[in-house]
């Protein structure tokens, strides 16, 4: 939060991540049940940081400013990685050159990764949507569904189950 008021984040973006970051811990915890190896401290840092590079931009270049920015506040790799990878289902080399990015893979590879960019994909602005809505979007977007497909797979062969059943339960029971 410091780091959002120092880079003067908008209020809504805030409570995005905010509610990102609530999503993500569902996750999280739900692998720490099943066993698996998850760095959570790592997964809320970065779930509640993932948007602060919309403090300088909103375009596909608002995950690699938000890098710059925490990388330069010293902030952990790893947590660096979660905010330069959440955007869309990831963003390919290849794609990234296209885009004039530095040449770089921002496909979310570890479970921390994958989770933040997933619980990001379930939420618009402070409120949690079925998966199938971001599929539409992305359809009208013209972007890769498989990749996002895939995603939501690698999450559920983690977990055991469907982390979108996981994320809806626990919202459910919370309210
Ligand atoms: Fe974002």
């Amino acid at each position: 939060m410091t780091l959002h008021r120092k880079y003067g984040s908008d209020e809504r973006i805030i409570i995005h991540c905010e509610t990102v970051t609530k999503v993500a811990k569902i996750l999280a915890d739900a692998m720490l049940k099943e066993g698996k190896e998850v760095d959570v401290k790592a997964v809320l840092a970065g779930a509640m940081l993932h948007d602060i590079g919309r403090s300088r931009v909103h375009s596909v270049r608002h995950g690699l400013e938000g890098a710059n920015i925490v990388e330069g506040e010293g902030v952990e790799m790893k947590v660096v990685e979660i905010v330069r990878k959440h955007v869309g289902a990831g963003i390919s080399r290849e794609e990234a050159r296209a885009l004039q990015l530095p040449d770089l893979d921002y496909i979310p590879a570890t479970l921390e990764e994958m989770i933040v960019c997933f619980s990001d994909k379930m939420v618009d602005a402070d409120r949690v949507r079925p998966f199938e809505a971001e599929v539409h979007r992305f359809t009208v977007k013209g972007h890769d569904v498989s990749r996002l497909v895939a995603l939501k797979r690698r999450l559920q062969q983690e977990l055991g189950e469907d982390p979108e059943k996981v994320i809806f339960d626990k919202v459910k029971e919370t309210q």
